[in-house]
C-alpha cells in the first residue's frame, strides 16, 4: 500500500472507530468488511439479515465476518427510536411518523441514524447505491458541519514515478468532482476552503496551494464563468485569510512553472499548485477520470469534505481494495472530527 495510506491505516489501528457498510450482502464490501476486521482498522457494522450474511460470508471464503456488529433493518421494535430520531430531524420538511417508520428500513437512512444517534462514527457506501442516493440520506440525517453550507467531493490523485514534479511530491487534490453540478462563487469559495483542509489531513500535503481553474489565466478571456472564479477567489480569502490560493489559472498555468511564469507572472501558486478546484462538477469529474484512466494516476476518493459526519461514496465500479481505503479514510475524518 502506498505510505500515505499506511499511515492513515496506523491512525485508524490505534484509534478504533465503528463504520456502517449498509450494504451488507454485497459481495466486495463483505470482501472489504472481512480484511478491515482481519487487520483491525475498525469495527464494522453490517445492517442486514444474520443469516443471510453469515451464509455469504461462508460463500466467499470470509472467516472475520463473525467480528462485525449486524443490525436487523427489519426489527421494528429496535428501530423505533431511530424512526423517532428521523422524525424529529424531518418533521419540519413534512415528514410524518409514518414515513419516518417506513424510511429508517433503509439502510442508507439507518447508517446515517446510527451515527446520529452516536452508535457508530462514520459509514462507506455506494457499491450499489447511486451517488445521490448515498449522499441524500447523509444530507438530510447528518447535514453540514458547523458553519458550512455545502458539502463536496475530493479526489486524492496519486500520480506515477516519472510525475512527482508535479503537485506536492506527486499528490494533488481535485474538487468538486462528485457533488455540486453548479457551485455559484460562494460555494466554489466553500469547496476551496474545505480542500485546503483535506489536503493537509487526509493526503499529506503540507504546503497547499489553490489553484482555482478556469479557461482563461488572468484576464485572457473574459465571460460570466471567469467572473465566478475571480468572485470565488475574493470570497474564499474572505472566509480564511491564511489561505495560499489564486485564480482564475488555466490548469497548465497552475502545474507547469514555466507556463505560470509566462502566463501569471509574480502568482505565488502558478506552476506550484497541489490543489485544483474546477470551476463546475462536469470539468472536475471528468477530468479525474482522465488524469486516472490515461494519466496513469490513482484517483482516491470522493471523500467527501463539509458534513457533520464522515459518510463516504463509492464509485459502482469499485473493488474491495478501493472499499478497505475509503474505510481507512472515513476512519481518520472521524478521528479528526474528535479532535476538532
Ligand atoms: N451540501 C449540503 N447539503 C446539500 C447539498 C450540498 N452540496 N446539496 C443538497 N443538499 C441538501 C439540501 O439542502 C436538502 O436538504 P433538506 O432536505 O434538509 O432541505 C437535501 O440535501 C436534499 O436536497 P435536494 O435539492 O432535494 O437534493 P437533490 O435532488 O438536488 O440532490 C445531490 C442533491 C444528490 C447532491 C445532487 O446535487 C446530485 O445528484 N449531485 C451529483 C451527484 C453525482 O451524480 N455525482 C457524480 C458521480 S460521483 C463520481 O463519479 C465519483
Amino acid at each position: 500500500m502506498d505510505p500515505l495510506f499506511e499511515q492513515l491505516k496506523k491512525n485508524a489501528v490505534d484509534n478504533r472507530q465503528r463504520i456502517v457498510l449498509p450494504e451488507s450482502l454485497e459481495p466486495r464490501t463483505l470482501t472489504a468488511a472481512d480484511r478491515v476486521l482481519a487487520e483491525e482498522v475498525a469495527d464494522i457494522i453490517l445492517i442486514g439479515n444474520a443469516l443471510e450474511i453469515n451464509e455469504k460470508a461462508v460463500e466467499l471464503g470470509l472467516s472475520n465476518i463473525g467480528r462485525a456488529q449486524i443490525v436487523n433493518p427489519d426489527d421494528e421494535e429496535a428501530l423505533e427510536p431511530y424512526a423517532q430520531l428521523l422524525y424529529e430531524l424531518r418533521k419540519n420538511k413534512g415528514m410524518t411518523i409514518e414515513q419516518a417508520r417506513d424510511k429508517v428500513h433503509d439502510p442508507l437512512y439507518l447508517g446515517c441514524l446510527l451515527i446520529k444517534n452516536g452508535d457508530a462514527d462514520g459509514q462507506v457506501a455506494g457499491a450499489m447505491n447511486t451517488t445521490g442516493n448515498v449522499l441524500r440520506a447523509a444530507f438530510q440525517v447528518l447535514k453540514t458541519a458547523p458553519g458550512i453550507k455545502s458539502v463536496s467531493g475530493a479526489f486524492i490523485i496519486l500520480l506515477s514515478e516519472d510525475k512527482k514534479e508535479y503537485g506536492e511530491n506527486g499528490v494533488l487534490l481535485f474538487a468538486d468532482c462528485a457533488v455540486i453540478p453548479d457551485p455559484d462563487a460562494e460555494q466554489l469559495a466553500q469547496i476551496a476552503v474545505l480542500s485546503e483542509q483535506t489536503a493537509r489531513y487526509l493526503a499529506g500535503i503540507k504546503e497547499p496551494k489553490i489553484a482555482m481553474l478556469s479557461f482563461s489565466t488572468k484576464g485572457s478571456a473574459s465571460h460570466s464563468r471567469v467572473d465566478k472564479v475571480i468572485e470565488a477567489v475574493k470570497i474564499a480569502k474572505e472566509m480564511n485569510p491564511s489561505l495560499e490560493i489564486d485564480g482564475e489559472l488555466q490548469a497548465d498555468a497552475a502545474l507547469v512553472p514555466s507556463v505560470g511564469a509566462s502566463k501569471a507572472p509574480g502568482s505565488h501558486i502558478a506552476g506550484k499548485a497541489n490543489i485544483l478546484v474546477f470551476p463546475s462538477l462536469e470539468v472536475g469529474n471528468i477530468a479525474y477520470k482522465l488524469v486516472q484512466r490515461l494519466g496513469g494516476a490513482q484517483a482516491v476518493g470522493p471523500v467527501l469534505q463539509g458534513l457533520a459526519a464522515p459518510v463516504n461514496d463509492l464509485s459502482r465500479g469499485c473493488n474491495p481494495d478501493d472499499i478497505f481505503k475509503t474505510v481507512i479514510l472515513t476512519c481518520n475524518q472521524a478521528i479528526g472530527n474528535k479532535q476538532k
